[in-house]
């Protein structure tokens, strides 16, 4: 297997996890380059089902090192909770978990500052409330304290001081909040650093190490596309890079060392938090999805919005990240459907837009130009080969790859291992 970047094409829950389960059987390392514990990925083996936020998905097969790079955010409180549930689960973190040194790290006020934006302004995003927004606004604006701060007790006292003086100043004076005392929080982040000082290393010289080596490296995007920070819905997106060449600089490795980038996608579309979704779905057919799908976000627990697949947004990720293939899950969502939609171009104010537009207001206030496809009425569930899946299951498939002109390699129709398979 060459070295694999695998993204969310539309605004996350594409069910990635369970994808990169799959093909971490093939990798050597699987990397974590972005975002936080706002993610949050679900993968069912057999009985059990894990539910991941920090550490990579691929923890869950023997003998695969883990990494969470310099690109990712960390709330060591959520880490070490995650590292003792898998624990409890037999899944041992050991020496197969690295932490880069240079990853940032979240704390109470990141998370209490997120709140109250979202609590007092009046245009929310809809966060999860995990701090990621405020930890990485920090990390930009250059006082931001970093895995390496936290096993360094001078630098993190030093750092947390000023860091923390001016939080409160902010949490105190424009929101009328308490604050943080310097003292409990520092003892409380030493030993956080002191609990991940094992797994915490120089990744990007570790992976570079791996690479000459020939290991093969998958890394994990997290989110999706339309919530990158750059080619995304902005405002309403996360604030990490969440397509493929966020991997690079998440990682610490050159473009030259990918070799191909998976996208990931829904048969239709969802998302959580607000924003604009030119598809979305009327009020009975989102229920009926959301209900069919199990369509509550892993991390929140929210309702997510539901909608048809829109092959403008995902044209758009196709761009952005490079795919070179794709996989489609959730497919048997739509075997009940009598008709189903795709959406391939916009329409506003008499323009058609075939390609996705960066102008809020157009994608608040466009209709999509749909075309209606004859749904298959048959589960496909329990369909173990893309030969034995109805024909209009396959012309909506096909309908899809020509939409997108990219092929789609795997398709997903249930939750487990044994619900997946390859397009031949
Ligand atoms: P934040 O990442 O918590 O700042 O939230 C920003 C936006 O990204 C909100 O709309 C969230 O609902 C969305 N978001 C963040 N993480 C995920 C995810 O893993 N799946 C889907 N949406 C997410």
């Amino acid at each position: 297997m060459p070295n694999i970047v695998l993204v969310g094409a539309q605004w996350g829950d594409e069910g990635k996890g369970k994808i990169i389960d799959i093909l971490a059987s093939r990798a050597d390392y699987v990397i974590r380059y972005q975002g936080g514990n706002n993610a949050g990925h679900t993968v069912v083996i057999g009985e059990d089902e894990f539910v991941l936020h920090l550490v990579p998905s691929g923890i869950l097969h023997k003998k695969k090192i883990c990494v969470i790079g310099n690109g990712v955010v960390i709330d060591p409180k959520a880490l070490l909770e995650e590292i003792a549930i898998l624990k409890t689960k037999g899944v041992d973190t050991g020496s197969r978990l690295l932490i880069s040194d240079k990853a940032h790290i979240i704390f109470p006020y990141h998370k209490r500052l997120d709140e109250l934006r979202e609590l007092k302004n009046k245009n929310r995003l809809g966060t999860t409330k995990r701090g990621i927004g405020p930890c990485y606004a920090d990390k930009v604006a250059r006082t931001g304290i970093r895995a390496v701060d936290l096993i360094n007790a001078d630098v993190l006292k030093e750092k947390l001081k000023s860091v923390l003086d001016e939080k409160n100043a902010i949490l105190t004076k424009i929101y009328g909040d308490p604050g943080y005392a310097f003292d409990a929080l520092f003892g409380e982040y030493l030993d956080y650093g002191a609990k991940m000082k094992p797994y915490i290393a120089d990744v990007a010289r570790i992976l570079h190490e791996a690479i000459r080596k020939k290991k093969r490296l998958l890394f994990e995007g997290a989110q999706g596309t339309l919530l990158d920070v750059d080619h995304g819905t902005y405002p309403f997106v996360t604030s990490s890079s969440a397509t493929a060449g966020g991997a690079c600089i998440g990682a610490g490795v050159g473009p030259t060392k990918i070799d191909k980038v998976v996208g990931v996608v829904k048969a239709y579309t969802t998302r959580v938090g607000e924003g604009p979704f030119p598809t979305e779905f009327p009020e009975d057919l989102m229920a009926r999805i959301r209900k069919k799908g199990r369509e509550f976000g892993a991390t929140t627990g929210r309702p997510r919005r539901c909608g048809w697949f829109d092959a403008c947004l995902v044209n758009h990720s196709v761009m952005v990240n490079g795919i070179d293939e794709i996989v489609v899950t959730k497919l048997d969502v739509l075997d009940e459907l009598k008709s189903i939609k795709v959406c391939a171009s916009y329409k506003y104010e008499g323009r058609t837009y075939k390609n996705f537009p960066s102008d809020i207001e157009v994608l608040e206030n466009c209709e999509p130009v749909y075309k209606e496809l004859p749904g298959w009425g048959e589960d496909t569930t329990r369909i173990t080969s893309y030969g034995k899946l109805p024909k209009k299951a396959k012309d909506y498939l096909k309908r899809l790859e020509k939409l997108l002109n990219t092929k789609i390699v795997l398709i997903s129709v249930g939750s487990e291992r044994k619900q997946t398979f390859k397009v031949e």
